[in-house]
């Protein structure tokens, strides 16, 4: 059994008296015998093996060549190297008692030239990680976006580009027909909400473009590529569970003045509400009607199509903080900003963001109150901290008491009546953090990017004693 000293996060939080905390040790039980416990990667942040077998750049292997633009000049190259060690890694899955694994396909992997004939090195490669997967009795969840274009793609405008959802479909058809036969789980995009806005409007991620209008047609691609991506597969595999991610915060107003009262409405619509609308038949949300107007402006083909309405067997939502937002007349766009946590009394993690569990539970129940989602796993949470080895082991307290806390959360909600499926962890190991390189870890193993030794943290320990006593 694994020690864990009660930490200055839980007594922070308990300070906030969330009563679902205080209900007795935790059970993985409590959650149901027929509940997903995962860990979730993506294929750039773990697989390395950039230009091995085959794969093209993708964006991300070209924006980080860009000076300034990530932490240590980190680049996504070689990362954990999962592309050779994927069987240790999946051995670690199943030994810390998951019992499925969430992970990409890289598109530029599968397609070289992001379109045309798909390339077998490719396809082998990611059959070898779902075979291996069933072989230990892990249920595989594919992503098929996580974020990285075929550069070759980017140069003709990504997803900026009117034909990006042409070459999305013929990219999801290659992977239904490949792996169908043995996937039955699907998430079309992760996020698009980060990969839209980091990417295309704040330049934050690859491919680094800061351009208003660009964004909004990359919404309005997204929008439309999530749904379509559910036909591809619902026509092409017989009994696929299709889900698509999101990620969401809670938003709370810095004050209870008007300007950050709207301030915080605006933010809300981008972060939580732009693509579930739209997925659900509702249209692109209206009720602020500036923002909408400004965004029309922008860009005039910009409106609601049944294009973006896909009828999803299940929601994948990620969470892993609330936001504090005020009005800020510089801001472009916006006008609004995000109060730092660590400026406030609040814990937060190494990454500056506010643990807060109330507000997981607050944000999964408001998504279930839209209607219309039939179930939703929380297809990643977690936490990045400044681990530190003493006597060859990682006492990361501060994550064991994330995890504990945010899953008394989900229980909460849970019992709420929310139809939750599904939970997994960010990340199984330490990884590349996109512009944070390799200085935010998330792992619940650790990794010496030098040697690529792998350590289990106590929070991998803490998970296989969870886990263990489901019975
Ligand atoms: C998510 C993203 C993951 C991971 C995580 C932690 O937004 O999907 O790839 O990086 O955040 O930052």
């Amino acid at each position: 059994m694994v020690e864990v000293e009660k930490s200055r996060i839980l007594e922070m939080l308990s300070e906030q008296s969330f009563s679902f905390l205080n209900q007795g040790p935790l059970k993985a039980a409590a959650f149901g015998p027929d509940f997903h416990f995962g860990v979730a990667i993506s294929a750039t942040q773990n697989e390395g093996a950039a230009t091995i077998d085959g794969r093209s750049p993708s964006i991300w292997d070209v924006y980080a060549r860009r000076k300034g633009v990530i932490r240590n000049k980190a680049k996504p190259t070689v990362t954990c190297d999962f592309y050779h060690r994927y069987k240790d890694d999946l051995l670690l899955v199943k030994a810390l008692g998951f019992s499925c694994f969430r992970f990409s396909i890289s598109w530029s992997r599968i397609l070289p030239d992001g379109t045309g004939k798909a390339n077998v090195a490719g396809i082998n490669f990611d059959n070898d990680v779902i075979n291996e997967c069933l072989r230990l009795g892990l249920i595989p969840f594919v992503t098929l976006y996580h974020w990285d274009l075929p550069q070759v793609l980017q140069q003709e405008g990504g997803w900026a580009s009117p034909l990006i959802n042409r070459w999305f479909r013929h990219f999801v058809k290659i992977c239904a027909k490949a792996f169908g036969n043995r996937v039955k789980y699907w998430l079309v995009l992760n996020e698009p909400v980060g990969f839209t806005s980091l990417g295309y409007m704040l330049g934050k991620h690859a491919p680094g473009k800061r351009n208003l209008e660009q964004f909004l047609k990359t919404v309005h691609h997204a929008a439309i590529a999530q749904a379509e991506g559910g036909h591809v597969l619902r026509e092409l595999v017989p009994n696929a569970q299709i889900g698509t991610c999101f990620s969401c915060s809670e938003i709370v107003p810095y004050t209870s003045k008007p300007a950050d009262l709207s301030a915080a409405r605006r933010i809300d619509l981008l972060i939580n509400r732009l693509f579930i609308e739209p997925l659900l038949g509702k249209g692109f949300p209206e009720d602020d009607k500036g923002l909408m107007d400004k965004m029309a402006r922008q860009n005039l083909s910009w409106r609601f199509t049944e294009r973006m309405q896909f009828d999803m067997d299940f929601i994948g939502l990620q969470n892993y903080f609330p936001l504090v937002i005020r009005h800020n007349p510089f801001m472009p766009f916006v006008q609004a900003s995000v109060v730092k946590a660590s400026s406030r009394k609040v814990p937060f993690t190494s990454l500056d963001w506010e643990i807060n569990p109330g507000s997981f539970l607050q944000i999964i129940k408001r998504f279930w109150k839209y209607g219309g989602i039939r179930e939703i796993m929380i297809t990643e949470n977690g936490a990045a901290f400044k681990d530190r080895f003493s006597q060859g082991r990682i006492n990361d307290t501060e994550r064991i008491d994330y995890f504990k806390s945010h899953l008394s959360a989900l229980l909460q909600a849970k019992k709420e009546g929310v139809n939750l499926k599904g939970y997994f962890a960010w990340t199984l190991m330490d990884n590349f953090e996109w512009a944070e390189g390799f200085d935010a870890r998330f792992g619940l193993v650790h990794v010496d990017f030098n040697t690529q030794l792998r350590t289990v943290k106590n929070s991998g320990y803490w998970w296989r004693d969870f886990l263990n006593s489901y019975s």
